[in-house]
Protein backbone atom coordinates (compact mmCIF):
# COMPACT_ATOMS: atom_id res chain seq x y z
CA UNK A 1 0.00 0.00 0.00
CA UNK A 2 0.71 3.58 -0.53
CA UNK A 3 -0.28 6.20 2.08
CA UNK A 4 -1.48 8.98 0.13
CA UNK A 5 -1.10 11.16 3.48
CA UNK A 6 1.07 10.42 6.42
CA UNK A 7 -0.38 7.78 8.00
CA UNK A 8 -4.16 8.90 6.78
CA UNK A 9 -4.56 5.95 4.17
CA UNK A 10 -3.44 3.57 6.94
CA UNK A 11 -6.07 4.35 9.22
CA UNK A 12 -8.76 5.35 6.88
CA UNK A 13 -7.99 1.57 5.35
CA UNK A 14 -8.01 0.26 9.08
CA UNK A 15 -11.28 1.87 9.51
CA UNK A 16 -12.91 0.29 6.38
CA UNK A 17 -11.68 -3.31 7.24
CA UNK A 18 -13.23 -3.06 10.51
CA UNK A 19 -16.40 -1.54 9.83
CA UNK A 20 -16.45 -4.13 6.28
CA UNK A 21 -15.43 -7.45 8.44
CA UNK A 22 -14.44 -7.35 12.01
CA UNK A 23 -17.73 -5.32 12.73
CA UNK A 24 -18.95 -8.31 14.95
CA UNK A 25 -17.70 -11.97 16.06
CA UNK A 26 -19.77 -13.73 13.02
CA UNK A 27 -17.55 -11.84 10.80
CA UNK A 28 -14.32 -12.92 12.34
CA UNK A 29 -15.62 -16.32 11.68
CA UNK A 30 -16.86 -15.57 8.30
CA UNK A 31 -13.71 -14.15 6.82
CA UNK A 32 -11.68 -16.74 8.72
CA UNK A 33 -13.67 -19.60 7.40
CA UNK A 34 -13.11 -17.54 3.62
CA UNK A 35 -9.08 -17.85 4.26
CA UNK A 36 -9.08 -21.54 5.35
CA UNK A 37 -10.84 -22.26 1.62
CA UNK A 38 -8.22 -20.60 -0.24
CA UNK A 39 -10.49 -17.88 -1.34
CA UNK A 40 -8.49 -15.36 -3.29
CA UNK A 41 -9.14 -11.47 -3.10
CA UNK A 42 -13.02 -11.06 -3.44
CA UNK A 43 -15.07 -8.23 -5.27
CA UNK A 44 -15.52 -6.45 -2.13
CA UNK A 45 -12.02 -6.40 -1.38
CA UNK A 46 -11.07 -4.96 -5.00
CA UNK A 47 -13.78 -2.41 -4.31
CA UNK A 48 -12.36 -1.14 -1.10
CA UNK A 49 -8.85 -1.13 -3.14
CA UNK A 50 -10.43 0.74 -5.48
CA UNK A 51 -11.63 3.67 -3.30
CA UNK A 52 -8.46 4.15 -2.02
CA UNK A 53 -7.02 4.22 -5.64
CA UNK A 54 -9.21 7.28 -5.99
CA UNK A 55 -6.76 9.35 -4.39
CA UNK A 56 -3.75 7.20 -4.58
CA UNK A 57 -3.59 7.04 -8.05
CA UNK A 58 -2.82 10.84 -8.71
CA UNK A 59 -0.51 10.11 -5.85
CA UNK A 60 1.22 7.38 -7.49
CA UNK A 61 1.47 8.26 -11.17
CA UNK A 62 2.89 12.43 -9.59
CA UNK A 63 5.19 10.23 -7.96
CA UNK A 64 6.59 7.86 -10.90
CA UNK A 65 7.00 10.97 -12.93
CA UNK A 66 9.12 12.85 -10.12
CA UNK A 67 11.10 10.24 -9.17
CA UNK A 68 11.89 8.57 -12.31
CA UNK A 69 14.26 11.02 -14.62
CA UNK A 70 13.20 10.82 -18.24
CA UNK A 71 9.69 8.95 -17.48
CA UNK A 72 7.96 12.01 -18.54
CA UNK A 73 9.58 12.77 -22.00
CA UNK A 74 9.49 9.00 -23.16
CA UNK A 75 5.68 8.62 -22.39
CA UNK A 76 4.82 12.14 -24.20
CA UNK A 77 6.90 10.70 -27.16
CA UNK A 78 5.02 7.28 -26.98
CA UNK A 79 6.08 4.38 -25.39
CA UNK A 80 4.41 1.08 -24.59
CA UNK A 81 3.38 0.06 -21.35
CA UNK A 82 1.58 -2.69 -19.14
CA UNK A 83 0.41 -2.87 -15.61
CA UNK A 84 0.83 -6.12 -14.29
CA UNK A 85 -2.44 -6.95 -11.26
CA UNK A 86 -3.95 -4.01 -12.23
CA UNK A 87 -6.92 -3.95 -9.91
CA UNK A 88 -9.79 -1.89 -10.98
CA UNK A 89 -7.19 -0.29 -13.26
CA UNK A 90 -7.49 3.18 -12.19
CA UNK A 91 -3.66 3.76 -12.39
CA UNK A 92 -2.76 2.49 -15.53
CA UNK A 93 -6.14 4.99 -16.29
CA UNK A 94 -4.93 7.95 -14.57
CA UNK A 95 -1.57 7.61 -17.00
CA UNK A 96 -3.34 6.70 -19.98
CA UNK A 97 -5.46 9.52 -19.78
CA UNK A 98 -2.46 12.01 -19.24
CA UNK A 99 -0.26 10.35 -21.59
CA UNK A 100 -1.89 10.08 -25.11
CA UNK A 101 1.23 8.92 -27.17
CA UNK A 102 1.55 5.74 -25.18
CA UNK A 103 -0.11 2.60 -25.03
CA UNK A 104 -1.32 0.79 -22.04
CA UNK A 105 -2.27 -2.28 -21.10
CA UNK A 106 -3.59 -2.93 -18.01
CA UNK A 107 -3.18 -6.74 -16.91
CA UNK A 108 -4.77 -8.83 -14.69
CA UNK A 109 -4.58 -12.35 -13.61
CA UNK A 110 -8.55 -12.69 -13.05
CA UNK A 111 -10.84 -12.73 -15.52
CA UNK A 112 -13.90 -10.58 -14.28
CA UNK A 113 -11.57 -8.15 -13.37
CA UNK A 114 -10.59 -7.76 -17.28
CA UNK A 115 -13.66 -7.87 -18.41
CA UNK A 116 -14.91 -5.28 -15.88
CA UNK A 117 -12.30 -2.56 -16.65
CA UNK A 118 -12.76 -3.18 -20.52
CA UNK A 119 -16.15 -1.53 -19.67
CA UNK A 120 -15.43 0.72 -17.50
CA UNK A 121 -12.66 2.55 -19.45
CA UNK A 122 -13.89 1.85 -22.89
CA UNK A 123 -13.64 5.75 -23.31
CA UNK A 124 -9.91 5.65 -22.90
CA UNK A 125 -9.02 5.13 -26.89
CA UNK A 126 -4.76 4.78 -25.66
CA UNK A 127 -5.66 1.50 -23.02
CA UNK A 128 -6.33 -2.02 -23.58
CA UNK A 129 -6.68 -4.89 -21.00
CA UNK A 130 -5.09 -8.97 -20.40
CA UNK A 131 -5.29 -12.04 -18.38
CA UNK A 132 -1.95 -12.59 -17.54
CA UNK A 133 -0.61 -14.45 -14.62
CA UNK A 134 2.66 -12.29 -14.10
CA UNK A 135 4.43 -15.61 -12.77
CA UNK A 136 3.69 -17.27 -16.04
CA UNK A 137 5.51 -15.15 -18.51
CA UNK A 138 6.53 -17.51 -21.69
CA UNK A 139 10.45 -17.70 -22.40
CA UNK A 140 9.68 -15.73 -25.52
CA UNK A 141 6.98 -12.81 -24.83
CA UNK A 142 4.70 -12.61 -27.38
CA UNK A 143 5.07 -8.78 -26.64
CA UNK A 144 7.76 -6.48 -25.31
CA UNK A 145 7.09 -3.18 -23.29
CA UNK A 146 9.38 -0.32 -22.46
CA UNK A 147 8.02 0.50 -19.10
CA UNK A 148 5.98 -2.11 -17.06
CA UNK A 149 4.95 -1.53 -13.84
CA UNK A 150 2.70 -2.46 -10.48
CA UNK A 151 1.70 -1.68 -7.22
CA UNK A 152 1.18 -3.82 -4.29
CA UNK A 153 1.38 -6.95 -6.24
CA UNK A 154 4.95 -8.28 -5.84
CA UNK A 155 4.55 -9.29 -2.82
CA UNK A 156 1.42 -11.31 -3.37
CA UNK A 157 2.95 -13.55 -5.86
CA UNK A 158 3.79 -17.23 -4.98
CA UNK A 159 6.63 -17.23 -7.14
CA UNK A 160 8.33 -12.86 -6.88
CA UNK A 161 11.32 -14.29 -8.28
CA UNK A 162 10.04 -15.86 -11.28
CA UNK A 163 8.50 -13.02 -12.23
CA UNK A 164 10.40 -10.47 -11.94
CA UNK A 165 12.70 -12.72 -14.67
CA UNK A 166 9.70 -12.73 -16.61
CA UNK A 167 9.20 -8.88 -16.47
CA UNK A 168 12.66 -8.70 -17.26
CA UNK A 169 12.60 -10.68 -20.53
CA UNK A 170 9.36 -8.26 -21.62
CA UNK A 171 11.39 -5.40 -21.32
CA UNK A 172 12.40 -3.54 -24.68
CA UNK A 173 16.03 -1.94 -25.08
CA UNK A 174 16.87 0.53 -24.49
CA UNK A 175 14.52 1.68 -22.29
CA UNK A 176 13.27 -1.10 -20.55
CA UNK A 177 12.05 -0.09 -17.05
CA UNK A 178 10.44 -2.00 -14.22
CA UNK A 179 8.97 -0.14 -11.33
CA UNK A 180 6.97 -1.60 -8.71
CA UNK A 181 5.42 0.07 -5.39
CA UNK A 182 5.27 -2.20 -2.43
CA UNK A 183 5.48 -2.03 1.25
CA UNK A 184 8.74 -0.96 2.70
CA UNK A 185 9.20 -2.15 6.35
CA UNK A 186 12.13 -3.21 7.90
CA UNK A 187 11.24 -6.73 7.55
CA UNK A 188 12.21 -7.75 11.18
CA UNK A 189 8.99 -7.73 13.50
CA UNK A 190 11.60 -7.01 16.49
CA UNK A 191 12.75 -3.73 14.33
CA UNK A 192 9.14 -2.87 13.80
CA UNK A 193 7.81 -3.76 16.92
CA UNK A 194 5.86 -0.37 18.06
CA UNK A 195 4.91 0.84 14.95
CA UNK A 196 0.98 0.62 14.22
CA UNK A 197 1.21 0.81 10.64
CA UNK A 198 3.10 -2.32 9.99
CA UNK A 199 1.29 -4.10 12.75
CA UNK A 200 -1.69 -3.54 10.68
CA UNK A 201 0.13 -4.78 7.78
CA UNK A 202 1.13 -7.63 9.42
CA UNK A 203 -2.58 -8.14 10.49
CA UNK A 204 -4.07 -7.46 6.64
CA UNK A 205 -1.27 -9.56 5.13
CA UNK A 206 -2.20 -12.71 7.20
CA UNK A 207 -6.16 -12.64 6.25
CA UNK A 208 -5.57 -11.50 2.47
CA UNK A 209 -2.07 -11.08 0.62
CA UNK A 210 -0.68 -14.79 2.17
CA UNK A 211 -3.84 -16.72 1.43
CA UNK A 212 -3.41 -14.60 -2.01
CA UNK A 213 -0.30 -15.91 -2.69
CA UNK A 214 -1.13 -19.26 -1.91
CA UNK A 215 -2.21 -20.10 -6.09
CA UNK A 216 0.54 -22.75 -6.27
CA UNK A 217 1.40 -25.02 -2.85
CA UNK A 218 4.93 -23.58 -3.38
CA UNK A 219 4.00 -20.16 -2.44
CA UNK A 220 7.17 -18.08 -1.16
CA UNK A 221 4.12 -16.59 1.31
CA UNK A 222 6.27 -12.84 1.19
CA UNK A 223 3.34 -10.97 2.76
CA UNK A 224 3.17 -7.23 3.16
CA UNK A 225 5.89 -7.37 6.04
CA UNK A 226 8.71 -8.79 4.29
CA UNK A 227 10.80 -6.38 4.30
CA UNK A 228 12.30 -3.58 1.43
CA UNK A 229 15.58 -5.34 1.08
CA UNK A 230 14.11 -9.01 0.71
CA UNK A 231 11.98 -7.48 -2.31
CA UNK A 232 15.34 -5.90 -3.42
CA UNK A 233 17.41 -8.51 -3.19
CA UNK A 234 14.92 -10.53 -5.29
CA UNK A 235 15.11 -8.08 -8.10
CA UNK A 236 18.63 -7.83 -8.17
CA UNK A 237 18.78 -11.67 -8.37
CA UNK A 238 16.26 -11.07 -11.19
CA UNK A 239 18.90 -9.04 -12.67
CA UNK A 240 17.66 -5.59 -12.35
CA UNK A 241 20.08 -2.97 -10.60
CA UNK A 242 17.62 -1.69 -8.25
CA UNK A 243 17.00 2.20 -6.92
CA UNK A 244 15.04 1.56 -3.79
CA UNK A 245 13.22 5.28 -2.61
CA UNK A 246 11.33 5.14 0.71
CA UNK A 247 8.18 7.05 0.28
CA UNK A 248 5.94 7.73 3.20
CA UNK A 249 5.96 5.56 6.68
CA UNK A 250 6.50 1.78 5.43
CA UNK A 251 5.74 2.09 1.26
CA UNK A 252 8.34 2.25 -1.35
CA UNK A 253 9.15 2.84 -4.50
CA UNK A 254 11.95 0.45 -6.82
CA UNK A 255 13.00 1.66 -9.27
CA UNK A 256 14.56 -1.53 -11.31
CA UNK A 257 16.74 -1.20 -14.58
CA UNK A 258 18.01 -4.24 -16.20
CA UNK A 259 21.55 -5.17 -15.98
CA UNK A 260 22.43 -7.13 -19.40
C1 LIG B 1 -3.36 -5.89 -3.47
S1 LIG B 1 -4.02 -6.05 -5.06
C2 LIG B 1 -3.46 -4.54 -5.83
C3 LIG B 1 -4.36 -4.11 -6.94
C4 LIG B 1 -3.98 -2.78 -7.57
N1 LIG B 1 -2.67 -2.84 -8.17
C5 LIG B 1 -4.05 -1.69 -6.52
O1 LIG B 1 -3.00 -1.11 -6.19
O2 LIG B 1 -5.16 -1.40 -6.05
C6 LIG B 1 -2.99 -7.26 -5.85
C7 LIG B 1 -3.42 -7.58 -7.24
O3 LIG B 1 -2.51 -8.52 -7.79
C8 LIG B 1 -3.24 -9.42 -8.60
N2 LIG B 1 -2.48 -10.67 -8.72
C9 LIG B 1 -2.35 -11.65 -7.80
N3 LIG B 1 -1.66 -12.67 -8.29
C10 LIG B 1 -1.31 -12.34 -9.55
C11 LIG B 1 -0.59 -13.02 -10.58
N4 LIG B 1 -0.10 -14.25 -10.38
N5 LIG B 1 -0.43 -12.39 -11.77
C12 LIG B 1 -0.94 -11.14 -11.96
N6 LIG B 1 -1.63 -10.46 -11.02
C13 LIG B 1 -1.82 -11.05 -9.82
C14 LIG B 1 -4.55 -9.61 -7.84
O4 LIG B 1 -5.59 -10.09 -8.68
C15 LIG B 1 -4.81 -8.20 -7.31
O5 LIG B 1 -5.62 -7.45 -8.16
Amino acid sequence: MVFSQNGKFCSQFHHDHKAFHLGNQANVYSVMALVNKGVRYTDQVQDILDRFSQGNAPFVAQMFLEQIPDLKAQLEKGIDVIEFGAGRGRLSATLAQQFPNSRFVASEVVPNLVEANKERWKSIPNISFSLDDVCSIPDVPEKHFDWVFCCDVIHDLPDPLEALQGIKRMLRKPYGLLTFVDMATSGSPLADRGDMAVATFYTLGTFFCIPESYQRENSLALGPCCGSQTLTNLAQNAGFQVKFIKVEDCSGLFICKCTS
